[in-house]
């Protein structure tokens, strides 16, 4: 709720606000029952600007052209985006009528890079202002994640928020990790769309059909999680490729990988990473790979593949 909204003002909003993307380093799904994750920021992922429509009765229109997106709150509340909007908006005493809202993003939407968590945090922080408690933003944000993804863990939302590298357990605050060298990966998006409510459902059906098989599995990701993490404040990068692969492995074992992910994982290694692995929900999506020396090499290899990787780089801090 914005407890300092006066009673008699229209709600209104601020003029723009952004959210970073992320990436999972490790820990995805596992997250979800219990176990840690890292995550990275993406910075500058999503801008939103919100513009007065002449007409103040006009249901808010949220428009990305870079996403497809052209949704009006009032008339598309079938779309998720759109209900998931409203939500927000709801949540944070926002108005559902009376403005465009339009993002410019720097992430694709749907390739598990936190695109519906940029949107739902840049979209608090619209209705809430820069000023906005982290924590009441991530609170808005989640109900509208709740709309896209059943019951998510929070992972994305707090990364969105806060940026950095976080360590993040479910119902706990996220903890910022001071990483002792930079990190540079490769995102490869495959251009295969995929569904996180979905994959969270196939690990969950995985787990209580074969308790004692997925529950291990999952507490193993845990470890390679607080390993990896080790690795990352220690400096021992050259840990953190074995560590990548040892998660893909159990992350496909749990039935959330594709034989099109296995295969960039396989070629990324290939052409020199350390380590490659899904990133995000599965099923489609991204995979990450860490460079051993450049990274040149496992961006022509996928570039020649026809597809269009990214390098970002993890910073100290
Ligand atoms: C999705 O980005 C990460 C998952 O672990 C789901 C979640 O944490 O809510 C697959």
């Amino acid at each position: 709720m914005n407890a300092r909204m006066p009673a008699d003002r229209r709600p209104t909003l601020f003029a723009s606000a952004n959210a970073c993307g992320k990436v999972i380093l490790v820990g995805e799904h596992a997250v979800v029952h219990g176990q840690p994750a890292l995550a990275a920021g993406l910075a500058g992922a999503l801008e939103l600007t919100a513009t007065r429509t002449p007409d103040p009765g006009a249901p808010v229109r949220v428009a990305i052209p870079a996403w497809d997106l052209d949704v009006d709150l009032r008339g598309d509340l079938e779309h998720p985006v759109a209900q998931a909007c409203a939500e927000v908006l709801s949540h944070c005493d926002g108005p559902l009528t009376g403005w465009q809202i339009a993002g410019a993003p720097t992430i694709p939407a749907r390739a598990g890079l936190g695109s519906s968590a940029a949107l739902t945090v840049a979209l608090a922080r619209l209705a809430l202002g820069p000023d906005a408690d982290p924590e009441e933003v991530i609170a808005a944000s989640m109900v509208g994640e709740r709309v896209f993804h059943g019951e998510p863990s929070g992972v994305d939302s707090a990364v969105a928020t806060y940026g950095g590298v976080l360590r993040f357990v479910r119902g706990r605050p996220p903890e910022p990790i001071r990483v002792a060298a930079p990190l540079r990966l490769v995102i490869i998006p495959s251009g295969v769309p995929r569904n996180t409510a979905d994959q969270v459902a196939r690990v969950r059906h995985n787990l209580e059909r074969w308790p004692r098989v997925a529950r291990p599995m999952l507490d193993a990701i845990g470890a390679t999680t607080d390993a990896f993490q080790d690795a990352l404040v220690g400096g021992h990068t050259e840990r953190l490729g074995e560590l990548m692969n040892f998660a893909h492995h159990l992350l496909a074992g749990l039935g959330v990988s594709s034989p099109v992910l296995d295969e960039l994982c396989h070629r990324a290694r290939a052409a020199g990473a350390a380590g490659a692995k899904l990133t995000g929900a599965g099923g489609g999506g991204c995979i990450i790979a860490l460079a051993n020396e450049a990274t040149d090499p496992i961006v022509a290899s996928m570039r020649a593949r026809g597809l269009d990787p990214l390098v970002v780089e993890v910073q100290p801090c």
